[in-house]
């Protein structure tokens, strides 16, 4: 079976001097929230850490807020529950891998947090995988609960399409939402989420090219200058 090629979506962020599209993470943040969330950690996120993507800092309070957190022991000795702070990490859906693999057929639906990263065509292959799902060709009999992805490696997945609609949700910012773009801007959010560095280290790059330019210049006319009466 040969290799899958998978389509550039053509991102802001894709090129050497691309940058992040703040509305379109916060949609990306949105679906997370409202779809991905209820299967998928992030674990390494903070809820802090949407300050970057032009949350207020009462927008993140509100975000954390709205999630119970296992927190303790305390003097008791018991766990308790309580909302979340914008310094907690994001909060899991699952207790641990057996309960997620307990209430997902079996499979286990990886942590997203630097999951760009961890596969191949980064954010590209996770928009590809999430408009992928297709009939099954004539012939391809699909193991039980599993679905047919052109883009999943073997092409049995065992999530379910999880943006199959459009409008399944609503955006906050009025952007119509087709399954295409939904999938899109969760790719990128999920693509800044594992590069939130992204565009300071290109800023830097670009700094680096300039001053190497300059320097280039001055040694070559301070070279000319040295050596200028050698016959
Ligand atoms: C796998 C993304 C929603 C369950 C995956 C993978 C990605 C992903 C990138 C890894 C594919 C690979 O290994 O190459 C997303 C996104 C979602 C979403 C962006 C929201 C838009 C959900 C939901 C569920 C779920 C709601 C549960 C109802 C799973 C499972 C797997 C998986 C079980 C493992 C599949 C396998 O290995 O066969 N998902 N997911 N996902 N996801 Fe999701």
């Amino acid at each position: 079976e040969g290799e899958v090629h998978i389509p550039p979506a053509g991102f802001s962020f894709s090129g050497a001097l691309g940058t992040y599209d703040r509305a379109e993470l916060q949609r990306g943040f949105q679906i997370y929230k409202e779809v991905c969330s209820a299967c998928h950690s992030m674990h390494l996120l903070s809820y802090r850490n949407l300050r970057d993507i032009g949350l207020s800092e009462a927008e993140v309070a509100a975000v954390a807020a709205s999630v119970q957190i296992q927190d303790g022991p305390n003097d008791n000795g018991e766990m308790f529950e309580r909302p979340g702070r914008a310094s907690d990490r994001f909060r899991s859906p699952f207790a641990n891998p057996a309960a997620a693999r307990a209430a997902n057929n079996g499979a286990l639906p990886p942590d997203l947090s630097v999951i760009t990263k961890a596969r191949n065509g980064g954010a590209d292959y996770i928009h590809a995988l999430l408009i992928g799902y297709a009939e099954p060709p004539a012939g391809l009999t699909l193991a039980e609960g599993m679905h047919y992805n052109q883009y999943f490696p073997g092409h049995q997945i065992a999530m379910a399409p999880p943006l199959s609609q459009d409008g399944q949700l609503t955006f906050g910012d009025g952007t119509n939402a087709t399954v295409d773009r939904m999938s899109r801007d969760v790719s990128a959010f999920l693509n800044w989420a594992a590069e939130p560095e992204l565009e300071t280290r290109r800023a830097m790059g670009v700094r680096v090219l300039i001053f190497l330019a300059i320097l280039g210049g001055l040694t070559y006319a301070v070279k000319r200058k040295v050596w200028a009466d050698v016959h």
